[in-house]
């Protein structure tokens, strides 16, 4: 989400006359686009800009900017502690940018503002993007959800959807500017609502869309994944079989806690039908650990989901305390050395799981949309299966952007490497 605000943020300072340049020391400005999921991100944003200032101090007519979610809790702190920091905008405010720089070119003061916005969608801008394979469209806005662990409906704000005609004419700008293949983003995007118009229609109208080779979308809430959506996936051929569905926790006392109103057996059932009806689909998800109160057998229920469903892969994370949200008001914090255990233990159970799930492959032929150069060697491909693996491959006569049959032939790691497949080498 913030790569694709950021994409924003260029495209209106685009249009002000700025361009990008790759070496910070000589810039006019400097924008930190911040994350305030946990603790780790914010840690990142403060030193980036411990070394901002350094470079400032070498060029004081720098502008010094801090976008984003941080911007909304931290701003306090940032104007208080961190004077050379000129500009601080949240997440709905980046139109203002142009106007504030104006002001800030004839005043030199510093600007703040981090209103949240119930209706502001940016379906008027289009993104400047970066030349690739992907392009990534942000279709909905903020969270209603709740969880207690999470900042995001704080720094987010309320959610809100953009048009489904917007949404399509920027799908069909990303195409015919050489774009295969497109993500809808939102913080919940099965939660998209335009005008009683739901999350299934939207997608079957970008499918739809001429020239388009695939299609993802990310994040869904595993509460509100209908049947009508698994139909629409199954129906288009180039909406890709992969769910991202956040599990968080495995045990029914933490769910409750955490407000993530599904129980584990929904989740299980879930995992299940996406299986049965989507055969071959990817899953992953998102699993937390030591949120307050876990015991060990609550965490115990966690190994045994990821036992039952087997994810293909997994973001596993410690719980980080957000001020301002419930979870922090709990009175039972789990020591760090019991986080740090119970951390390591998921990976190590999740790296058997995907090279398990990720065995399943040697043998078949995939269709693989080349993306890029392999970093190692310069004489293979690394591409993507529909249902999200990597897989490393020879280039043969192949280009970027193309889809082409891959045999898989090893599964090593997390990454699955094979051969172009073609029926002449076969035979
Ligand atoms: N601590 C740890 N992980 C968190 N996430 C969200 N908030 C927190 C937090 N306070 C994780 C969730 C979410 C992912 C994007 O980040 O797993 O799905
Ligand atoms: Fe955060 Fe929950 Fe909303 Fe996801 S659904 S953004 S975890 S509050």
């Amino acid at each position: 989400m913030n790569v694709s605000d950021s994409e924003l943020v260029e495209s209106l300072l685009r249009k002000e006359g700025y361009k990008p340049i790759e070496n910070p020391d000589n810039a006019d400005l400097l924008f930190v686009n911040t994350c305030s999921i946990r603790e780790h991100a914010e840690d990142k944003v403060h030193s980036l800009l411990g070394r901002y200032n350094i470079l400032k101090r070498n060029k004081p007519s720098m502008v010094i900017g801090v976008l984003g979610c941080m911007a909304q809790s931290l701003k306090h702190d940032i104007l208080e502690n961190k004077p050379y920091v000129d500009i601080v905008l949240g997440p709905d405010s980046y139109k203002k940018l142009p106007e504030i720089l104006n002001r800030h070119k004839s005043d030199n003061r510093s600007m703040v503002d981090t209103k949240l916005s119930r209706f502001e969608v940016y379906d008027d801008l289009f993104p400047s993007r970066k030349e690739g394979v992907n392009a990534w469209i942000t279709i909905m806005r903020g969270c209603d959800k709740f969880c207690t662990f999470c900042i995001v409906p704080f720094t987010r704000g309320r959610e809100r959807s953009r048009s489904i005609h917007g949404i399509v004419s920027e799908v069909k700008n990303a195409i015919s500017s050489g774009y295969s293949e497109v993500t809808l983003l939102g913080q919940n995007v099965n939660s998209y609502d335009y005008e009683n118009r739901n999350f299934s229609v939207l997608l079957k109208n970008v499918a739809q869309v001429e020239g388009l080779k695939r299609l993802r979308y990310t994040s869904p809430h595993p509460q509100d994944i209908s049947m009508e959506l698994l139909d629409v996936m199954g129906k288009y051929d180039n909406i890709c079989n992969s769910i991202h569905l956040p599990l968080q926790s495995g045990s029914d006392r933490i769910l409750k806690r955490m407000n993530r109103t599904y129980s584990r057996e929904h989740f299980i059932n879930l995992a299940d039908t996406i299986r049965t009806k989507l055969p071959n689909a990817g899953i992953s998800t998102d699993i937390i650990v030591g949120f307050p109160g876990e015991t060990e057998e609550d965490f115990l229920d966690t190994i045994n989901v990821m036992e039952e469903v087997k994810f293909d892969s997994a973001f596993t994370f410690k719980y980080s305390p957000r001020k301002g949200t419930k979870a922090v008001e709990y009175e039972d914090h789990i020591d760090e050395k019991v986080k740090q255990r119970r951390l390591e233990a998921v990976i190590s159970l999740q790296k058997t799981h995907t090279i398990h799930r990720n065995e399943n492959y040697i043998g078949k032929i995939e269709n693989i949309l080349i993306e890029k150069e392999s970093k190692r060697n310069p004489l293979k491909w690394l591409g993507r299966t529909d249902s999200n693996k990597w897989v490393v491959f020879n280039k043969d006569n192949s280009k970027v952007k193309d889809i082409v049959p891959v045999l898989i032939t090893q599964a090593k790691d997390i990454t699955l490497h094979g051969k172009i497949f073609s029926k002449a080498k076969a035979a």
